[in-house]
């Protein structure tokens, strides 16, 4: 399979990118981080201008089976996740939706020109499951909750308009587990005992999913088995 993994210097998305090269996968990454080439791609995906960059290095890789994009935000600086109405700004909201939604559109805006007819695409976008409206019972993390909601919807209309665009294509958002990396590490104390996985564990998982998306799951939310998490 070639993949393209973007936010490849965060621990999923690295660990997937590890995992595909050693089953044989041809895989070309983005992240911020690195250096340029001919493989990896360095670009910031919350500016508009990533667009036409990412667009000439996927000109560049040819034919791509697979994306998987693993940017996301829950915390950073000052800001962790917000108990109730009164912690929630407009800045922190919008820096959630910057990272956990607007990478994500730009990504797909810089590979849409090669999702042809002739060349369908399996499309992963981690999300979470707490962005499920369905599983929301215990309310706080609001600006998290909002922008994965918004990545939830934003998943949707893609694999509508990339199943006519390209059929035969799989649009899909995962949630990874609770997987032990920076993003979930002010949390793991409160984790169930063997609920928290390694992130060799999600990127096995994961590669497993992928690789055996089909267009029967077009357009939903899955958990790290590949079962259907209501929206
Ligand atoms: N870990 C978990 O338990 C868990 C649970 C549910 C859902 N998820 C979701 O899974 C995804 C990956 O999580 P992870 O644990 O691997 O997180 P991570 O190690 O923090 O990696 C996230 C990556 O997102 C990109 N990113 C973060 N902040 C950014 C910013 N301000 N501007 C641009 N890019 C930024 C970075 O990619 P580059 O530095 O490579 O550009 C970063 O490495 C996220 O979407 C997260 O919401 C994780």
């Amino acid at each position: 399979m070639r993949v393209l993994i973007a936010g490849s210097s965060g621990a999923i998305a690295e660990a997937v990118a590890k995992r595909m090269r050693d089953e044989g996968d041809h895989v070309f990454t983005l992240s911020r981080a690195g250096e340029p080439s001919a493989t990896h791609c360095v670009a910031d995906l919350t500016k508009p201008s990533s667009v036409e960059q990412v667009k000439a290095f996927v000109e560049k890789c040819g034919p791509l089976d697979a994306v998987f994009c693993g940017t996301g935000l829950l915390h950073g600086g000052w800001n962790m996740p917000e108990k109730s109405l009164s912690q929630l700004s407009m800045d922190w909201l919008q820096q959630n939706m910057l990272v956990n939604v607007q990478t994500h559109v730009h990504l797909a805006q810089a590979v849409e020109a090669i999702v042809k007819r002739s060349a369908p695409i399996k499309w992963v976008s981690l999300s979470a499951m707490v962005g499920s409206l369905e599983d929301n019972g215990l309310g706080g993390w609001y600006s998290y909750r909002m922008s994965k909601a918004a990545l939830n919807m934003f998943i949707r209309n893609l694999s509508i308009e990339w199943s006519r665009k390209a059929p035969g294509s799989v649009v899909v958002a995962q949630h990874p587990g609770t997987t032990d990396s920076k993003l979930s590490e002010p949390f793991q104390a409160g984790i169930a005992e063997g609920k928290l996985y390694t992130r060799e564990q999600t990127a096995e998982r994961l590669v497993d999913v992928m690789k055996a998306l089909t267009p029967e799951q077009n357009g939903r939310l899955l958990h790290w088995d590949g079962s259907v998490i209501p929206f």
